[in-house]
């Protein structure tokens, strides 16, 4: 969707701007000068979702404490933003062992889709496992930066078996910055083994979903960037599965 204004309307679906209650934005200055820029740059119906870092092993203190905060900025935000951005809070949960506690807490508001990641040496087995475990009770797992993974690097492809399963695949823009990671981000983005393109922004460095990313995307991808940034972001909000992947009707062998 393109505004009158020529700005685009995304909704970004992960982003670290809630100050000093994970590694994302260090100071209530430096999350608005990411919001700020959020403003100027995409369009005025667009939705930023604060998703701070969860553990389901983390202290209920502590779980409770960044909730009460995040949710407080969200309020401080619509007062000084709306009209000009939507603001949403879910979180970011780190899965590691046998609890699924938080679940219910981090979850998109109104949704079963729950934002998860892992250890980036986890093994392709293991996050078989916690993901089948999630959609055993009921949730639609959306797993945060795939490419980060050494068992989706090693093998893409099977993103295709998770999608099968009910989980989404969310690329971060993020991760172009990072040499480790850009190669397998790309590649994710141009065999449309992501379902979602999100900023991941945990600083003002770092890169948002506006027209100077759409440009790049589109030198190496032929998926639509409307589909990433818009239209499979807001069928998660809407609680929707997601289709299968890969997102292009040709499949590119690796
Ligand atoms: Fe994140």
């Amino acid at each position: 969707m393109q505004r009158g204004s020529g700005h685009l309307s995304v909704i970004d679906l992960h982003s670290h701007i809630v100050p000093a209650v994970d590694d994302g934005a260090g100071t209530y200055s430096e999350a608005t000068e990411i919001i700020s820029r959020m403003r100027d740059e995409l369009g005025a119906d667009s939705t930023v979702v604060f998703t701070p870092h969860y553990s389901c092993s983390m202290d209920r203190r502590v779980f409770d404490a960044r909730q009460r905060r995040s949710n407080q900025f969200q309020d401080r935000m619509e007062e000084e933003y709306s009209p000009g951005l939507n603001f949403l809070t879910a979180g970011e949960l780190m899965i590691r062992g046998s609890s699924l506690k938080y679940m219910e807490g981090t979850r998109y508001p109104g949704t079963g889709w729950v934002l998860v990641e892992f250890e980036t040496g986890v093994s392709w087995i293991e996050t078989l496992i916690q993901l089948g475990r999630l959609i055993k009770r009921g949730y639609s797992p959306l797993l945060a930066h795939p490419e980060r993974y050494r068992w989706c690097r090693r093998k893409r492809d099977r993103l295709i078996k998770l999608s099968r399963m009910g989980c989404g695949s969310m690329v971060s823009a993020r991760s172009l910055r990072f040499e480790k990671y850009a190669a397998t981000a790309r590649n994710l983005l141009g065999d449309g083994l992501s379902h979602v393109l999100c900023s991941d922004a945990h600083s003002p460095r770092d890169l948002i979903l506006d027209g100077r990313l759409k440009r790049k995307l589109e030198k190496f991808s032929t998926v639509p960037w409307q589909l990433l940034t818009c239209e499979m972001p807001e069928m998660i909000l809407n609680d929707n599965k997601l289709p299968e992947l890969p997102l292009l009707k040709r499949r590119k062998s690796q």
